[in-house]
């Protein structure tokens, strides 16, 4: 069962966006992604961001793990702002204070599962055999067995592939963990296991997690669900579990 809402006095701000603005491409071809997003995250809550294929989703999440820059607006994350950073303070704190699920995975085919698991524990100073061992460790909880471990990931399935991208955002026990779509390539069983670990290891020690996803049938993980349509957060819903306090714009969820 999911943790209850956090509430502000016990839980720290983990993202604040406000007024977030972000356009691709010049002139004719340009297309602005996000227009105007606010949105906050405060440490001991999954939010997850659902809305239709195209409204700014990943852009979105990009912009929170310092991955892509804003245009406009104000993003702080821990009170950190990446536009008041270097490129090397900015990859510094990502590789210490964010894990990041990506949406195609961007698993490294040279490298074995447990290698790439282990490479965020490599970028934050530790040996590479005591991380590889980490790394296999974290691999066990998403269900690996030996021989996986040691696969090259162009020989494991869409849904393996999808657990080494997880427990690599995992590993290093990271404040913020964004993950975008993590349960597409799973099957429900699996996909509910990988949300049960996320929250046990993302929310334990008060982190925050924010979780892209079209899958509805993982909802029940969430603290709150932001809607989002055309570049902006339209709503903040409350997912229907047994003694949550409601929060603003509670309704319950469509899928
Ligand atoms: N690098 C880019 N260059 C140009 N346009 C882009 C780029 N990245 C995203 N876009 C556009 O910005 C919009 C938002 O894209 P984004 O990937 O954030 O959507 P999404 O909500 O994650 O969609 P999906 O659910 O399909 O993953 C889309 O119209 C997309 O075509
Ligand atoms: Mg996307």
């Amino acid at each position: 069962m999911s943790a209850p809402i956090p509430s502000p006095t016990t839980h720290k701000i983990a993202v604040r966006c406000q007024g977030v603005t972000k356009t691709f491409g010049t002139g004719a071809a340009a297309f602005q992604a996000l227009r105007g997003v606010d949105l906050e995250v405060r440490t001991g809550e999954l939010l997850m961001l659902v809305g239709p294929s195209g409204c700014g989703k990943t852009t979105l999440i990009s912009v929170i793990a310092g991955v892509l820059r804003r245009d406009g607006g104000t993003c702080d994350v821990f009170d950190h702002d990446y536009q008041t950073m270097t490129e090397q303070e900015t990859t510094r704190f990502r590789g210490k204070h964010i894990g990041f699920v990506f949406q195609a995975f961007n698993l490294i085919p040279t490298l074995t599962a447990a290698e790439n698991v282990s490479t965020p524990l490599v970028i934050k100073g530790m040996n590479r055999k005591p991380a590889v061992v980490e790394a296999r460790e974290m691999l066990r909880k998403v269900g690996f067995d030996q021989r996986m471990e040691e696969s090259s990931p162009v020989d494991l399935s869409g849904g393996q592939q999808q657990r080494v991208a997880i427990a690599r955002a995992l590993v290093h026990q990271p404040d913020l963990i964004v993950c975008d779509e993590p349960t597409s390539a799973l099957d429900s069983e699996t996909g509910h296991k990988v949300m049960e670990l996320m929250r046990g290891l993302a929310l334990a020690s008060n982190r925050a997690l924010i979780v892209v996803t079209h899958d509805a049938r993982i909802y029940e993980f969430a603290d709150r669900i932001a809607r989002m349509e055309d570049g902006r957060i339209t709503g903040i819903e409350t997912p229907q579990k047994p003694a949550s306090p409601a929060s603003e714009h509670s309704t319950s969820l469509k899928p």
